[in-house]
């Protein structure tokens, strides 16, 4: 076994050594491996119930399961969306009976993310993991206000996808040079930002713990860098494709095309920088999959979202650790300590092991996802799982 194994507890070691000691792995595989605290992702589109066409609880647990997760917080833009609990019930319904890995359903903020009532947030908040009304920002300023108030008094967070309508303008990709020289319609930086910037102030005025979606502009970063500063009770997250990706390596397909897209090299940057100093605190993958003809239509005219459950940690290990930006042990902090810590999620009984020294590259044709749209279809990568056990049940084996 390498000498990384780390944020492990004694505990889960010695139970960790116990389960691996009973598998019968070559000890040439073991030779190259680490065992790693299991993740958890707190943004994934699991599509059930609703759009079963596009990914369901099982394969997308699964899915989850191959990439190192153990746990994982699912959005509620379904059909019907949890914003009551007689709805909310379908869904905890298919994850009892096809769960794989733990999951942690979100409730929406507002009655099918409409922005204009509040949802049954009192009735749901025992069952979600927080309020959400991701796929789309909350517009109105008052109701946000509403919503961070009545979240504080349930002791539950907001996690907001930050998007003013107004400001978008019809974009799809991000307004800079490739727009520019291809013909596309930009969306602009500040669509999200403007609304980060509201948020954080409302946070603030409330009291109300808040965390940001997805972030992916440099802006945003610096705000929430500020607040933090302040000592406001702000924390966010951004993705494996807006810490490795930039506009000038954009393609036209559908597989680049995402919501917020993938911005400039400066916002790259900014987002590295975040990770480094700790105003971004967590990654998350916004696992967002659609059926092969949604993302046939190029980046024009495909629907927004690509797969990330499987390909996370690969590629983040590759771009950040093994280039030396970030330590192994930052990377963990930031897809399993500091998830867990913020979102109050235990994963006892949970870990990966993980080769981390024999490549491999990106097949999307071997996903378990029914989702196939990734930027990184080819990739070599190192970082590849080998066993995940969640609860003590071995849930993932390479050799299945
Ligand atoms: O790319 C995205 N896909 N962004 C979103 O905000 C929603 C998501 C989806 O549900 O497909």
């Amino acid at each position: 076994m390498l000498n990384v194994d780390l944020k492990l507890s004694k505990d889960t070691r010695k139970f960790a050594e116990d389960v691996l000691s009973r598998l019968d792995i070559p000890s040439k595989v073991l030779d190259r491996s680490a065992i790693l605290p299991g993740f958890l992702d707190v943004h994934v589109h699991l599509r059930e119930p609703g759009f079963s066409y596009k990914e369901t609880i099982y394969t997308g647990t699964r899915a989850a399961a191959r990439g190192g997760f153990t746990g994982v917080c699912t959005m509620p833009n379904l059909d019907p969306m949890p914003d009551s609990l007689e709805n909310l019930e379908k869904q905890l319904s298919i994850i009892e009976r096809d769960g794989v890995v733990r999951v942690f359903p979100y409730g929406t903020i507002t009655k099918k993310e409409k922005g204009t009532d509040l949802s049954d947030m009192e009735a749901l908040s025992p069952y979600v993991c927080a309020f959400t009304d991701d796929g789309v920002g909350v517009q109105g300023k008052d109701m946000m206000r509403m919503a961070m108030e009545k979240a504080r008094s349930l002791n539950k967070m907001i996690v907001a996808h930050c998007e003013d309508m107004e400001l978008v303008k019809g974009g799809y990709i991000h307004d800079g040079r490739y727009a520019a020289m291809h013909g596309h319609t930009g969306n602009p930086s500040e669509s999200e930002w403007k609304q980060v910037e509201r948020d954080v102030g409302l946070a603030e005025e409330t009291g109300c713990a808040y965390h940001v979606c997805h972030v992916s502009t440099k802006e945003s970063v610096e705000i929430i860098r500020q607040a933090r500063k302040r000592g406001a009770n702000v924390t966010c997250e951004t993705t494996p494709h807006y810490l490795t990706l930039s506009d000038d390596m954009l393609e036209e397909s559908g597989s680049f095309r995402m919501n917020p897209p993938i911005r400039g090299e400066e916002d790259r940057a900014a987002l590295i920088e975040g990770i480094k100093d700790g105003t971004v605190s967590v990654i998350a993958t916004d696992h967002a999959p659609h059926s092969a003809e949604e993302k046939s239509g190029g980046l024009r005219n495909s629907l927004n979202g690509i797969v990330g459950l499987e390909t996370a940690f690969p590629v983040l290990y590759t771009e950040l650790v093994k280039k030396d930006i970030i330590s192994l042990e930052r990377l963990i902090e930031l897809m399993s300590t500091n998830p867990r810590e913020r979102f109050g999620i235990d994963l006892e009984q949970d870990f990966v092991l993980m080769d981390l020294e024999e490549p491999f590259n990106i097949d999307p044709e071997t996903f378990i996802s029914k989702g196939r749209a990734t930027p990184f279809a080819g990739k070599r990568v190192f970082g590849k799982t080998l066993i995940t056990v969640c609860k003590g049940r071995v849930v993932y084996d390479y050799r299945w």
